[in-house]
């Protein structure tokens, strides 16, 4: 199994989107926030193009990708238009989520599993054109070996039902991304994470040796109301240091 010392923070600035579009204006702008995430310490920025651009938009990538001196994880529908764009913007990383316009987030992960003649053509064009396709899949075996077989380099664990466990059930849920997390990377993958993730919750998910990445925006953002952005994220990182021995 590959361990990595130290996990690397990518940064979801969608909400710092949400909050401008409230208004309809450019306050606060998604880049700016993505360059002061970068000073605080975040390795990597994620922003997910919706559909329905609810929060990020064309231009905020087209922006993202001319200021960025960190990798761009572009998260993506696995539709044509998508594609397009990511193929036009060559982030670092395009990560395949699934999307229904009426989810408040994305709720489950991709049923990699069930669609693997749909989504090969689609992996091996991001592939080609050296874009590191990560698939953002439930903590479950099946859908790592679909991503083995799609010749996806990067998994990113949905750690959603492990974010809103409580009770025995955390136990449950630790243990299932414990498993994927050890079973991917045994198979060769780099292995990422995120949904839902806070300072409490981030820690045990950190800690697992596999772990490469977590991708974390929701709570940042909250956070930064209140102590500011720079320092949610600073914290963020020494959580995640310290969970590592
Ligand atoms: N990773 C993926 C693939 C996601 O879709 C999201 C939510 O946009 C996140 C990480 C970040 O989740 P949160 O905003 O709850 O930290």
């Amino acid at each position: 199994m590959s361990v990595t010392q130290r996990v690397r923070l990518g940064v979801n600035i969608d909400h710092v989107a949400t909050i401008r579009n409230a208004r309809g204006g450019d306050h606060p702008d998604p880049v700016r926030a993505a360059e002061a995430a970068v000073a605080a310490g975040a390795d990597g920025i994620t922003a997910h193009l919706r559909e329905d651009r609810r929060h990020i938009t064309d231009a905020d990538i087209d922006r993202l990708t001319a200021a960025l001196t960190v990798p761009l994880n572009l998260e993506m529908a696995a539709t044509a238009d998508m594609l397009a764009i990511a193929l036009r913007h060559r982030p670092h990383a395009a990560c395949i989520v699934p999307e229904r316009r009426a989810e408040r987030t994305t709720e489950g992960g991709l049923d990699a599993a069930g669609q693997v003649d749909g989504l090969a053509p689609l992996v091996a064009r991001l592939r080609d054109a050296g874009i590191r396709v990560s698939l953002f899949v439930a903590p479950d075996r099946r859908q790592i070996d679909a991503a083995v077989r799609l010749g996806a380099p990067v998994v990113e664990l949905h750690t959603g039902p492990y974010s809103h466990a409580t009770g025995p059930a955390v136990a449950d849920e630790t243990a299932r991304l414990a498993d994927a997390a050890a079973y991917g990377a045994a198979a060769g993958l780099e292995i990422h994470a995120g949904h839902g993730l806070t300072f409490v919750n981030g820690r045990p998910v950190a800690a697992l040796p596999a772990v490469a990445e977590l991708n974390i925006g929701h709570f940042l953002i909250g956070e930064a109301v209140f102590i500011g952005l720079a320092a949610a994220i600073r914290q963020m990182r020494e959580c995640i240091d310290a969970a590592r021995p």
